[in-house]
């Protein structure tokens, strides 16, 4: 598929209330785009729908973990646009492990919203994405995904998941024409990272990484990496052997 501009397309974002998915559904809208808005938080979607016009960003209020919720979703997306062309799956959450208190209810959660999820939506979605004659599918990762960091036994499982689900559909929905990337944001200043209480190098904002997203779906790039200044680096700590590796990442973690 080469580069196909979003403008007219019927686009499903998820955890598009706030942070990157809302920007991306906004500049989406701002580029022509039919958007699909859900998240869990109602009145944020109205609002969006509002603003931009309903007929730009329809709100369709969604718990992504709720998997018959999911599929309800879908149906209600092929009576309201006839089909859809593209999906990011975006929603997701946070929580770090402190492996004093190790808690398998941490990684229940992270799993279950960041990853069972985007199973879930790609369940529900395939057939519209299949009856489209420009498919794409998008799941939004990280960078932390390219090799463990402190604290990131969870989210960054999560997230290696997600990366390793999208790269596996690149392969197997070529075939079917389907188009699939995965993105693999730096830190970008949302509701999620303002939480941190860490140094975040190159923090970006929402806007920009939309951009960067958009772009990326426009161009069809398999992984949309971003801002480079800090993807590409990180990129090359993660080829360092495991000794060296981890004596470097144990300077990013706070003394006890
Ligand atoms: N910010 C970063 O630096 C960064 C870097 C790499 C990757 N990411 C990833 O980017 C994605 C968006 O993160 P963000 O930084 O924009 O965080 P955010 O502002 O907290 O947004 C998270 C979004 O996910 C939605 N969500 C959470 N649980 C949900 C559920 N059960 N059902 C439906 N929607 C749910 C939230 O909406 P409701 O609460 O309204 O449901 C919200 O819209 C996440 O997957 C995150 O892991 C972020």
């Amino acid at each position: 598929m080469g580069s196909v501009p979003v403008k007219g397309r019927r686009i499903w974002v998820t955890g598009a209330s706030t942070g990157i998915g809302r920007a991306v559904a906004l500049e989406l809208a701002r580029r022509g785009a039919v958007v699909v808005a859900s998240a869990r938080n109602e009145r944020a979607l109205n609002e969006m729908a509002e603003a931009c016009g309903a007929d730009r960003v329809f709100a369709l209020p969604l718990d992504v973990t709720d998997r018959r919720a999911t599929l309800q979703a879908a149906d209600e997306i092929r009576r309201k646009l006839k089909g859809l062309d593209v999906a990011f799956l975006n929603a997701g959450i946070c929580e770090y492990v402190d492996v004093s208190k190790f808690d398998s209810a941490v990684f229940e959660r992270t799993m279950q919203v960041n990853f069972l999820s985007m199973v879930y939506g790609i369940e529900a979605i395939l057939p519209l994405l299949r009856a489209s004659d420009n498919a794409q599918l998008i799941g939004m990762s990280s960078t932390v995904a390219y090799r463990g960091l402190p604290r990131a036994e969870a989210y960054g499982a999560s997230k290696a998941a997600i990366k390793h689900l999208f790269e596996s559909l690149q392969i197997d929905l070529k075939r079917e024409g389907i188009s699939v990337s995965v993105v693999c944001p730096g830190f970008v200043r949302t509701p999620l990272t303002d939480r941190n209480d860490f140094p975040m190098p190159f923090r970006v904002e929402a806007e920009e990484a939309a951009e960067r997203i958009v772009d990326g779906i426009e161009a069809g790039s398999p992984e949309i990496h971003f801002p480079k200044r800090f993807s590409i680096p990180f990129k090359l700590l993660a080829l360092l052997p495991n000794r060296l590796y981890a004596a470097i990442c144990s300077h990013m973690v706070k003394p006890r």
